[in-house]
C-alpha cells in the first residue's frame, strides 16, 4: 500500500506548497518533511513503509485507533444518503439522534447540544452564549472570562484571547480584551502548598475567586477549565479543585466551562472528564475524539437552564457554523460510540491506566526526568536540568533539546509523540485507547534510550 507513494516527491511537494501548522517551515529546508500514509491501530506508518506507534493518537484524536472500517463505512453511507445538509433552521436525522445520546451522556441537565467543526469553534460558542445569557436575564455587564496560566483553548480570536500562552497570543495583539489568567494547577511547581495537595488545590481554586472579586462579580460571566490541563504537561485536579471552583462560581452567579476539546471520550477513561472528577459544569466544549478523528466535529454542549432564554420568545443564538453537525461527521461519531460501547473503551482506560503510569515511572531512575504525571490514557513528562532543584531549562537548551534533538530523535526511534515548550519542556503521552502493556513498553523504551541521548548531549 505504501509503495504507492513517492516519498521524495511528497516532501518536495509539502515543501513547495503545504503550509504546515505551528510549524517553523524552514527545519524543512534540508531534510524531509514526514509524510504519514496509513494506520493501523496504535500505529501509523510513513511514506518510506516505517512504523510509528502513534503516542499522541494523532492529535488527542485517534481514540479507537487508526484503521477502523467500520468508520469509513459509516462516513460513506451517510455521505451515500445525504452528503450535507445544515443545521440552520432544519434537522437530519444523524445530528438529531448525536444530540440526543450526547445529551444523555453528558453529566446532569447538560441537554442542549449546539455542533461546530472543532474545538476553537465550541469554545468561541460557549463564550458567546455565555454573553448573550446574561444579556437576556438581566445581568448585561458580564462578559469577561477567567483561564489558566499556560492552558490552550484554541487559535480563534476569541479562543486565543483566552489561551494562557503570551507568546503565542502575541504576533496577534490585540486580542479580545476582558480575559484574565489564574494560576494552574501545576503541583509540581507550586508556589503554596508545595507539601499538601489538597491545600495547594484549594489555593488554586480561590485565586479564582479571587479575580472574580477583583475585576467584580457582576463583570464576570465564565471560567474555563480543562478537568486535566494539556498545555504545560498534563495538570490534574487536586483533590476538592472541581468542587471548590463549582461553590466559587455558584456563589457568584459565574458560568463553569469544562473545556474538553482534550479530556472528553474516554480520554480519562469516562465519556466526559468532568463526570470522571465527579463535578458539574454549565457549559462542556469537546471535540477531536468524538468522531475518533475520522471526521472532524466539535460540540458545545449547555445546560438546560442556558438554553431556557431561547426556548420561548423571539430570542435566538445569532450563531453557527457550516460544518456543524455535518451529516457524515455525525454518522462517524455515532459509529464511533458505538465501539466505544462494544469494545469497554472507557473501562479499559480506567483498568490499564496505572499500569500506564507505572510503566512511565520508570523513567524518573533518568537524571533529566523531574515529573511524571496525568490520568487516564494522558500523561506528561518534565524534563528537568537539576532534578534535586527542579531547575528547568533555559531558552537556548530548551531550543537544542526540544527542538534540535529530541522530537526528532524520539520519531527516528519509532515513537510520535510531542516534545512540548509552551510552559516547562515536557514530552506529551496521549496514546489510542486500544493500547495495552505491550504499547505502554515500547513508549518506555523508546523514551528511555532518547532522553538517555538527550541528557548526554547537555
Ligand atoms: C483544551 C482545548 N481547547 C480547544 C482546542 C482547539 O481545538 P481545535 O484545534 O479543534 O480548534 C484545543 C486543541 O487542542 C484544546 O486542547
Amino acid at each position: 500500500m505504501t509503495d504507492a507513494y513517492d516519498p521524495q516527491a511528497l516532501s518536495r511537494k509539502a515543501y513547495d506548497h503545504l503550509w504546515m501548522h505551528f510549524t517553523r517551515m524552514s527545519s524543512y529546508e534540508k531534510g524531509d518533511v514526514p509524510t504519514i500514509v496509513r494506520g493501523e491501530g496504535a500505529y501509523i506508518w510513513d511514506a518510506n513503509g516505517r512504523r510509528y506507534l502513534d503516542g499522541l493518537a494523532g492529535l488527542f484524536v485517534v481514540q479507537a485507533g487508526h484503521g477502523r472500517v467500520e468508520l469509513a463505512e459509516a462516513a460513506y453511507k451517510q455521505a451515500a444518503e445525504l452528503a450535507y445538509f445544515p443545521i440552520w433552521s432544519y434537522a437530519h436525522p444523524k445530528a438529531v439522534e448525536l444530540a440526543n445520546r450526547l445529551a444523555a451522556l453528558a453529566p446532569g441537565d447538560l441537554g442542549r447540544v449546539f455542533f461546530t467543526s472543532g474545538g476553537g469553534e465550541a469554545v468561541e460558542s460557549a463564550w458567546k452564549l455565555a454573553k448573550q445569557y446574561f444579556k437576556l436575564t438581566g445581568k448585561p455587564a458580564k462578559h469577561k472570562v477567567i483561564t489558566r496560566s499556560i492552558a490552550y483553548h484554541g487559535t480563534t480570536h476569541g479562543a486565543l484571547s483566552l489561551t494562557g500562552l503570551p507568546g503565542l497570543k502575541a504576533p496577534y495583539e490585540p486580542l479580545v480584551p476582558s480575559t484574565f489568567r489564574v494560576p494552574n494547577t501545576n503541583f509540581y511547581r507550586a508556589p503554596e502548598h508545595g507539601d499538601d495537595l489538597e491545600a495547594f488545590g484549594v489555593w488554586a481554586a480561590d485565586r479564582i475567586a479571587e479575580a472574580i472579586e477583583f475585576e467584580g462579580p457582576e463583570t464576570v460571566a465564565a471560567v474555563f477549565l480543562e478537568p486535566v490541563q494539556n498545555a504545560g504537561g498534563c495538570f490534574p485536579p487536586p483533590p476538592r479543585y472541581f468542587q471548590r471552583v463549582r461553590e466559587i462560581c455558584d456563589e457568584h452567579d459565574v458560568l463553569f466551562v469544562s473545556d474538553e476539546v482534550i479530556c472528553a471520550f474516554g480520554r480519562l477513561g469516562g465519556y466526559f472528564g468532568s463526570a470522571v472528577y465527579g463535578y458539574q459544569p454549565d457549559i462542556i466544549t469537546c471535540a477531536k475524539g468524538m468522531t475518533s478523528g475520522y471526521a472532524p466535529l466539535g460540540a458545545m454542549i449547555a445546560s438546560d437552564r442556558l438554553f431556557e432564554p431561547f426556548a420561548t420568545g423571539t430570542a435566538s443564538f445569532a450563531h453557527g457554523y457550516t460544518w456543524g453537525g455535518h451529516p457524515v461527521a455525525a454518522a462517524v461519531a455515532l459509529a464511533n460510540l458505538d465501539i466505544f460501547e462494544r469494545e469497554a473503551l472507557n473501562e479499559h482506560v480506567t483498568e490499564n491506566s496505572p499500569r500506564f503510569r507505572e510503566t512511565l515511572e520508570k523513567l524518573l531512575d533518568l537524571p533529566i526526568v523531574g515529573d511524571v504525571r496525568g490520568d487516564g490514557y494522558f500523561f506528561g513528562i518534565e524534563l528537568v536540568k537539576d532534578k534535586s532543584s527542579r531547575e528547568t531549562f533555559d531558552d537556548d537548551e530548551s531550543e537544542r533539546l526540544l527542538r534540535g534533538f529530541l522530537s526528532k530523535a524520539l520519531f527516528d526511534a519509532g515513537l510520535y509523540c510531542r516534545a512540548d515548550d509552551r510552559g516547562d519542556p515536557v514530552i506529551q503521552l496521549s496514546p489510542p485507547l486500544v493500547c495495552d502493556q505491550s504499547h505502554f513498553d515500547e513508549i518506555e523504551q523508546i523514551l528511555r534510550a532518547v532522553l538517555t541521548e538527550a541528557w548526554s548531549r547537555i
